[in-house]
């Protein structure tokens, strides 16, 4: 197989996106020759906030298709189907902003990618060859942003319960559930759907050996 095949993992906040994401990638990674399989995180796309001061930078709506560089991420996507390796952005939550570092990822044969807005991109859905949504209950998805968001995106309750009311639900409601209809997969529970990974996996190792 000489062309790059682009999974699409995408699904509301904290549905499971990224677990089920990595636990593909990392159950496979070792087992597969070296540049079989790659993974890019659509959250790596924020926009570059530094220049904004803090107060501003809490106040962005990070649920809303303009607070991502889509045009980046789509650049990269072009750059890797083309056999080149791209310097990815790596993101900081609890500064709301880009870090100084970026992530080399080469060229694969296999690319996943995961984001809550990568369905409802018209441009980006093209460049998918498997579309895949996480439907997790949105009480479960709120239940882990909290827990998640406090430990380890430096956030209040106060200020999860805040942004969750004002930009995360809404938009879910506005962006995110209506892509669930361009996905060719959809998978309740997420991370924790061992059928769905093994499913998914099978799929990969069968492009590897085609
Ligand atoms: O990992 P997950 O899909 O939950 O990441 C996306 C979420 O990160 C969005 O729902 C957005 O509200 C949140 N986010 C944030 N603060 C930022 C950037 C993203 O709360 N600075
Ligand atoms: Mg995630």
């Amino acid at each position: 197989m000489t062309r790059t095949t682009i999974i699409a993992i995408a699904g509301a906040s904290a549905s499971g996106k990224s677990l089920f994401s990595q636990t593909i990638y990392n159950e496979l990674v070792n087992e597969l020759e070296p540049g079989a399989i790659a993974i890019i995180e659509e959250d790596a796309y924020y926009k570059d906030q530094s220049h904004l001061p803090m107060a501003h930078r809490t106040q962005t709506n990070y649920d809303h298709p303009d607070a991502f560089e889509h045009e980046l991420m789509l650049e990269h996507l072009t750059q890797l189907r083309s056999g080149n390796s791209v310097e990815v952005p790596t993101y900081d939550y609890a500064q709301h902003t880009r870090s100084d570092k970026t992530r080399r990822v080469p060229a694969a044969k296999i690319l996943i990618v995961e984001g809550i807005l990568l369905l409802s991109d018209k441009a980006l859905n093209k460049e998918f060859d498997i579309k895949v949504f996480i439907d997790t209950p949105l009480d479960i998805c709120l239940m882990r942003r909290m827990q998640r968001d406090m430990e380890q995106r430096g956030r209040t309750l106060q200020s999860v319960v805040e942004q969750y009311q004002a930009t995360v639900r809404p938009m879910f409601y506005q962006f995110i559930e209506p892509s669930k209809h361009n996905a060719d997969l959809v998978v309740t529970r997420g991370g924790m759907n061992r059928v769905a990974i093994d499913i998914i996996k099978s799929k990969i190792k069968y492009l590897l050996q085609e």
